[in-house]
């Protein structure tokens, strides 16, 4: 593959940090954030507790919003050991939501060529010895740090690393596993430790997962889509669609810019055919947050 770390084209070549100003506009203190989690909509959290074993496979519970009040959720999770996102920030946190992207807008700048069609955010609060496991996200990302440390390890977009058909699977969502990953990898990582007032960035579609570094985090994530972007996901979906009906699609990093734009116009019509079903079912809550209990995590049913 290229020896930019990507098979994918982009202007972003490399992980690189980049400076922001959202802790000075008192964004990341304890009042701003417990506030702000009393008020979320329920339906807009996500609580993930994470396990490994020995050869770095994870293991997820979910669990419900459930019924502390903002303070005592956020002591939760600073007590605990769990991963909480609070999707939709550009409706649910408009304040900081237009903070950021004013950041986003000057990061962008620095990147020749780059221009997002459309941007979304998560609030990530998550718990001292918290982990993210290996994963790609269908889109560029920026990861504004707001509070605590954390270590990102980010790995080359190649076919070993990130096997396009799992990037089918994942984009149609055809899966709730993540890329298959196993510990050789750890020898292909970039590392990258993350302080507040840093914001980091990295190729579209480039794999990575993150460790807290002992210190309750805060971090907004801000993913973005260009038109590439939007042209190589409807072709992965379109692709998918494809295989599962028994063909063998090509790459799409050996499809030029009017191939992916036909396969993306076609995923739009095979999606509102519905041509494959989610598969991921609703889960069943395992937990809801709790203090002063093992992992912040109150065990939910029999
Ligand atoms: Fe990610």
């Amino acid at each position: 593959m290229s020896e930019r770390g990507t098979r994918y084209p982009g202007p972003i070549t490399e992980a690189a940090f980049h400076p922001h100003s959202l802790i000075a506009q008192g964004f990341a203190e304890d009042a701003a954030l417990a506030e702000v989690l009393d008020r979320y909509p329920a339906e807009l959290f996500d609580i993930n507790l994470y396990d490994y074993d020995d050869e770095g496979q994870v293991s997820l519970r979910t669990g419900a919003r459930g019924r502390l009040d903002g303070g005592q959720l956020l002591e939760a999770i600073q007590q605990g050991r769990l991963w909480v996102n609070l999707r939709g920030v550009e409706t649910g946190w408009p304040e900081l939501w237009a903070a950021a992207m004013a950041e986003y807008r000057q990061i962008q700048q620095t990147y020749p060529g780059l221009k997002a069609v459309k941007n979304a955010g998560q609030l990530i609060l998550s718990s001292p010895k918290a982990r993210v496991p290996y994963h790609f996200d269908a889109a560029g990302v920026v990861l504004f740090h707001l509070r605590g440390r954390k270590r990102i390890f980010v790995y080359p977009g190649d076919e070993a690393h990130l096997p396009e058909r799992n990037m089918e699977q994942v984009v149609a969502r055809q899966t709730t596993e993540e890329l298959p990953y196993t510990l050789a990898f750890e020898d292909d990582a970039r590392i990258m430790d993350l302080e507040p007032g840093q914001a980091l960035t990295w190729p579209l579609y480039a794999p990575h997962r993150v460790e807290n570094l002992d210190r309750f985090c805060v971090s907004l994530s801000m993913d973005f889509q260009t038109w590439p972007s939007r042209f190589r996901n409807g072709a992965l979906y379109t692709n998918a669609v494809v295989r599962s009906q028994g063909g063998a699609p090509r790459f799409t990093d050996q499809m030029g810019q009017g191939e992916l734009a036909l396969r993306w116009a076609a995923s739009l019509a095979l999606r509102r055919m519905g041509a494959l079903k989610s598969r991921i079912a609703h889960f069943e809550r395992d937990f809801e947050p709790e203090v002063g209990v093992t992992d912040g995590a109150r065990a939910l049913g029999g």
